[in-house]
């Protein structure tokens, strides 16, 4: 079997072979959504948890995806990397599109899905291993071995994380505050230069100082990724993302809660003039 692949996301001098599948990142045109979702829906077993989602992600923004709890936002940030695939009895219907392939077909890799559009999570999760082999872990998987070491480097100065760290990597990423953790992680994902990089409530483990840290870094990462976070925090949102979607929980005719996208838009437009009322209300404070 032909096992597709995606392109390699470092230098074009360095790109490897076959990676023209699909059209390379750099020279698509800045207007492109770097992602699609069309009519993406989410089962678990037979529970139908988010209900038809078309969205775009546009390339070298961040997107924002809030809404009350339940509503589903975790569950589409998982269907954008495969990462449902992990969890029994999750199914994805519909078409999620990275640079217009579809990550679902039967031939598209899940660990090169996964090494494209990278993953933050809500709690700061070092492995037990020195600061150094936290980062160098990526590479290690990914069987990335030469400059391991400027790699690692160039990670930590990326994550904004590097001067407080560089005279301690032999030190357990555990020993680091949590504000640090974090930005240790998001150093982790990008030593493999993704493409994307999905955060789920990075900052929700953060004291106020350390959110900042981590939000300002997010406004530096965008110029080189495209980034995709969900957040309780409404100010975060309208703080750091170009473009807010709002979800929403419905319930059917038989009591069954389902996640809907209500509202795609622009961020400004969202908090000031959003089309729908029930994403008024939400961002009024009235419901959620
Ligand atoms: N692993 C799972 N197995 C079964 N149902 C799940 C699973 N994960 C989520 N769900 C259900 O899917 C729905 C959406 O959950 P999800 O975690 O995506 O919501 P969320 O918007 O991220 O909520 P929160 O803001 O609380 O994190 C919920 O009804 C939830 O109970
Ligand atoms: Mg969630």
């Amino acid at each position: 079997m032909n096992q597709m692949t995606f392109p390699d996301h470092r230098p074009l001098t360095t790109a490897p072979q076959g990676a023209g599948l699909v059209p390379d990142p750099r020279q698509a045109p800045a207007a492109a959504p770097v992602m699609n979702l069309t009519d993406v829906s989410v089962f678990y077993g037979s529970y139908e948890a988010v209900r038809n989602t078309t969205m775009p992600v546009h390339t070298h923004q961040i997107t924002a995806m809030i809404g009350p709890s339940g509503c589903g936002k975790s569950t589409v940030l998982r269907s954008l990397n495969r990462m449902n695939d992990l969890i029994p009895g999750a199914r994805v219907a519909g078409g999620v599109t990275y640079h217009g392939q579809d990550i679902y077909e039967r031939d598209v890799d899940p660990i090169q899905v996964r090494r494209r559009i990278g993953m933050v999570f809500q709690k700061p999760n070092p492995f037990p291993k020195s600061i150094f082999d936290n980062v160098a872990y990526g590479l290690k998987v990914n069987q990335i071995r030469d400059d391991v070491a400027g790699r690692v480097e160039q990670a930590l100065r990326g994550a904004a994380l590097w001067d407080e760290v560089k005279d301690k990597l032999k030190t357990s990423g555990l020993a680091l505050s949590g504000g640090q953790q974090q930005r240790l992680c998001i150093a982790r994902t990008i030593a493999v230069q993704p493409d994307v990089i999905l955060m789920d409530e990075p900052c929700s483990a953060l004291d106020p100082i350390a959110t900042s840290k981590v939000e300002d870094l997010m406004h530096e990462l965008a110029g080189q990724f495209t980034i995709v976070i969900v957040t309780h925090n409404m100010q975060q949102a309208a703080r750091v993302s170009h473009h807010t979607a709002f979800f929403t929980a419905e319930v059917d005719a038989n009591g069954v809660r389902h996640g809907r996208l209500v509202e795609f838009s622009e961020t400004g437009r969202i908090f000031t003039n959003p089309v729908d009322k029930r994403t008024e209300d939400y961002i009024t404070g009235r419901f959620g």
